[in-house]
């Protein structure tokens, strides 16, 4: 458990509350600086221009998205602050190998709709990626097995959720449905635990994580998205004050 929260670190949240901590940086100058945290779950920028979503052709750039350099560097200073044995989801096709990790589980987000984008193609893609690992820093344990499920915990790979509607979504062109992450983040922590996601985007593993009664640290290099993911979660954090949830 982080002995102080917001995680006492020498930078200033862009938010904070009981829960949720915001930070708007790059998570190459941040990471470094965080406690460890109990699982790591991120979308980080690379290729999502060229993965199918209409909302992209509509929506700004994303920093990082033309190169995988800064998502493998993120991942891996990310790897730095989990715990042992512990999970780590990674939202694409991101190239892992090398990496201190169990050999990727390839899980498939069913979108169950195909996209509107390339209308020209027979097959509209209805699918996305999500690499699945735990982080198992010495070579000899990984060989040896340590990171492996009980297999009374083994579930299917497909994961059934609807893509979001683009008039429900909050400006971001990535965003990821919430009922998605909420399910990762059931099956790979417990209540009470950091979730950490250094690539948060318009925050959406902030509120997963709020609604399964996690804490949960995320950075965003810009200010526009920091601000949508803070409004988010103080909308969320309200209305379950308001409920007597807290
Ligand atoms: C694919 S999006 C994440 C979307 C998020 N899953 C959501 O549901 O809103 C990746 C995000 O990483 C941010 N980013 C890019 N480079 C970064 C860096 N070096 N540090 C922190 N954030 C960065 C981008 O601005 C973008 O918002």
């Amino acid at each position: 458990m982080i002995k102080t929260w917001p995680p006492d670190i020498g930078v200033k949240p862009y938010y904070a509350d009981n829960q949720i901590t915001i930070y708007h940086g790059d998570c190459r100058d941040i990471l470094p600086k965080l406690p460890k945290v109990d699982l790591v779950l991120t979308d980080p920028p690379y290729g999502v221009g060229y993965r199918s979503n209409a909302r992209l052709e509509k929506m700004d750039k994303i920093i990082g998205d033309d190169s995988v350099d800064i998502a493998v560097t993120g991942i891996t200073m990310a790897l730095a602050v989990l715990k042992n044995n512990r999970h780590i989801y990674v939202f694409g096709k991101i190239p892992l190998g090398g990496l201190p990790i169990t050999e990727p589980v390839e899980l498939i987000w069913d979108k169950t709709t195909p996209s509107k984008g390339n209308m020209s193609s027979t097959y509209g893609i209805s699918h996305e990626y999500i690499q699945f690992s735990t982080y198992v820093p010495s070579q000899a344990n990984r060989k040896r097995g340590d990171g492996r499920l009980a297999t009374r915990l083994r579930r299917g790979s497909v994961l059934r959720y609807p893509r979001l509607n683009s008039r429900a979504v909050s400006n971001h062109p990535t965003e990821k449905p919430i009922p998605l992450l909420r399910e990762l983040i059931e099956s790979s922590s417990m209540l009470g635990e950091t979730v950490l996601d250094p690539f948060v985007g318009a925050g959406s593993t902030l509120l997963a994580a709020l609604l399964e009664n996690r804490r949960c640290i995320g950075i965003e290099i810009e200010e526009k998205y920091c601000e949508i993911a803070a409004n988010r979660c103080a909308a969320e954090t309200v209305s379950r004050i308001r409920k007597g949830e807290y």
